[in-house]
């Protein structure tokens, strides 16, 4: 439930302009959809997506929970971000970038344009990569990530982009998942004004297994030195100036995936989610319009890492199809000091402001009137994505940075689902602060129990989405039955199988929808999302650890905080100090993983909490973890016991 009944009108000057001004423009888009469903979307692919050729069917239910949409259309990604703007906006930014060291660089649609083409004929031409070929990023965040995506766009590869902070281990099993036949990098980047490196990683990374991989290629931005293997890696540097800044868009079928995207999921390795063309662009640019209304000379900035889903949707595609410009930015927002971002805000007079709650809480922390410093009567619209945000971080984004005149877009959405579901409309929703308000005109979200009734208001239930949408997630790259029991296998609606989205939701007396976090074993850390399984399999390869349960603990800051429990393989182990078995686990951990999943705490405990038939009970262990009593029934367990001995451990 939100805690605050305060309510946040939308600024009535903004709303007079905005594309969706009022609830009562928001109530007819949504009785629209849901009286004509398939008319609602096929007005929008008409009057959005430069088709080459006209799609035949709006919406393919025949084999469902593989939905097919504008079935038979023809078009390029690349082609509706960046050629078809040509005509009207050649010399407007498609691209503000911003370097760790202040250095500024700004692309127009017309150099994109060239520099996409030439980069896609050196895909083509000299790496042999076709349509429907693997290419696999691993990118700081600079402008020849976004080049690099949109030319496999444009000749009909599938990217897959992998964060810069996942380890050669894990960069190494989504090679081999996707089979890439392609890697790009770059030598590294800067943070903090210090180089750190991306290519070594990639070498120790391809030393095993990735025999699929042809060719690297290595953009310069660091300028540090690496190690090159002749005949499998190339200097995009030296390269590109030679390559042609022509190359025909390839046209690609509604349904050719576009990208995939690893995510963590509640068992198992990462999921390979992939996305669509048409469906995935349509719904990108329709939310950049609706969520963020970006008008023509606004300056709109995401503060995401082009790793996540984030960054594709709302820095790379969804700007770019709407034609607005779009700032990219290779640092962090509190180096030098905690006025970075809005020395950037008034530098560039950006429009529209989009991070995470946990950048907020940061900033908010290091300096309550920071932000007054600066001049930041440019910004409209505020967002927050990733994770759910607090009511003090959200009055202090609304009042020091918003000036209390922007509404504040708190944006549900996942990986899965391509683009926002959920988010106030900034000219349309009466706001209640830290909430996501309403399912957006299209998108059927409910709270529901397993049988599809709603759940009662004030009370949890999952968050489900009842009826396809064009951007949602086609498949698991390789695995189709994981796709359906993982997203399709939980809940129901009238007998059929509806999309789960592993978060649970609070409806309250007035219809809005507060995300209260996940209900599976996945957790996030500072918006970024972990499956405790993946990181238990991290764990067990110490040597000394028998048996581990990961589970997230409520965090200040980052919203949750990673607290490993482990059992070590001899119960008499002296291992030495806790801190230095803490210490080799975080070491492998980062060498699995990487540092994002490093725990903040490592107890060892005797045994966990497991039921007869050898469940662990890990309700028990977040109870433990936060310091709370335990109220649940604890004589089911094999050693009820165990719980006062693992409190002990706990508590020290
Ligand atoms: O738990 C929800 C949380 O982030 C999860 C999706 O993570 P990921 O696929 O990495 O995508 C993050 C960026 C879209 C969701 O299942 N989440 C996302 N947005 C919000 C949120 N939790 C609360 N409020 C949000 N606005």
């Amino acid at each position: 439930m939100s805690e605050s009944k305060e309510i946040y009108f939308p600024n009535r000057e903004f709303a007079k302009q905005a594309r969706i001004k009022n609830m009562c423009e928001y109530d007819e888009l949504m009785s629209w959809a849901k009286e004509d469903y398939e008319g609602f979307w096929a007005h929008w692919a008409d009057e959005k997506i430069d088709w080459f050729e006209p799609y035949t069917k709006v919406l393919d239910e025949s084999d469902a929970p593989f939905y097919r949409w504008f079935t038979g259309g023809k078009l390029n990604v690349s082609y509706q971000c960046i050629d078809r703007h040509l005509e009207t906006r050649k010399n407007k930014a498609a691209i503000i970038f911003e370097g760790d060291r202040g250095d500024k660089q700004i692309v127009t649609y017309q150099q994109l344009h060239k520099n996409v083409n030439r980069f896609a004929n050196l895909l083509k031409n000299r790496f042999g990569v076709k349509k429907g070929d693997r290419v696999v990023l691993y990118m700081p965040m600079i402008p020849e990530a976004a080049y690099a995506m949109l030319a496999c766009a444009r000749i009909g590869a599938i990217h897959s982009v992998v964060f810069g902070g996942f380890s050669a281990e894990a960069l190494r099993d989504r090679i081999i998942d996707a089979e890439a036949k392609v890697v790009i990098t770059a030598d590294g980047a800067f943070r903090k004004d210090k180089p750190y490196m991306l290519k070594p990683v990639v070498d120790t990374a391809l030393e095993e297994g990735c025999d699929c991989v042809e060719k690297v290629l290595v953009v310069q931005r660091n300028n540090e030195d690496v190690v090159w293997i002749e005949g499998r890696d190339y200097s995009y540097n030296e390269l590109i100036e030679a390559e042609s800044d022509v190359c025909d868009p390839e046209p690609m079928d509604s349904e050719d995936p576009l990208f995939l995207l690893y995510t963590s999921g509640s068992t198992g390795k990462p999921k390979g989610v992939q996305h669509s063309q048409a469906g995935y662009i349509l719904w990108a640019q329709m939310t950049m319009e609706w969520v963020f209304d970006v008008k023509e000379n606004d300056t709109y900035w995401c503060t995401a890492d082009i790793g996540w889903i984030t960054g594709h949707t709302y820095i790379v595609y969804g700007p770019l199809a709407m034609g607005a410009t779009t700032v990219m930015f290779e640092g962090v927002p509190t180096y030098p000091d905690a006025g970075r971002a809005w020395k950037m805000v008034q530098e560039y007079g950006i429009n529209q402001f989009y991070t995470a709650p946990t950048a907020i809480r940061v900033l908010h922390k290091m300096g309550e009137n920071e932000p007054e410093k600066y001049d930041l009567s440019s910004l409209k619209v505020l967002g927050t994505v990733g994770e759910p945000i607090d009511p003090p971080a959200w009055k202090w984004y609304y009042e020091k940075i918003g000036g209390g005149r922007c509404a504040i877009v708190d944006t549900w959405w996942q990986t899965e689902t391509g683009g926002h579901m959920i988010s106030p409309l900034p000219g349309a929703t009466p706001i209640k602060p830290a909430c996501a308000t309403f399912p957006l005109p299209g998108i059927m979200a409910e709270v529901i129990e397993r049988d599809g009734t709603p759940a009662e208001p004030g009370e949890q239930g999952l968050l489900c989405i009842t009826k396809p949408w064009p951007s949602m997630i086609r498949t698991i790259w390789g695995d189709p039955e994981r796709f359906e029991k993982s997203y399709f296998g939980d809940a129901k609606k009238d007998g059929k199988p509806v999309y789960f989205s592993g978060d649970g939701a609070i409806v309250d007396e007035d219809g809005y929808i507060t995300i209260t976090g996940r209900v599976d074993d996945v957790i996030n850390v500072s918006g970024h999302r972990m499956g405790t399984a993946e990181i238990e399999a991290a764990i067990k390869k110490h040597p000394h650890v028998a048996e581990v349960a990961v589970v997230g603990k409520p965090d200040e800051i980052k919203g949750e905080s990673i607290f490993a429990y482990i059992v070590l393989k001899n119960a008499d182990d002296t291992f030495g100090e806790e801190a230095e078995l803490a210490k080799e686990i975080n070491q492998v951990i980062a060498k699995e993983i990487g540092n994002i999943a490093k725990c903040d705490t490592i107890k060892v405990v005797p045994g966990l909490p497991k039921t007869r038939s050898g469940k662990v009970m890990r309700r028990i262990l977040r109870a433990i973890a936060k310091g709370e009593e335990i109220k649940q029934d604890i004589s089911t367990l094999e050693d009820p016991g165990i719980v006062a001995k693992i409190q002990t451990c706990v508590i020290g």
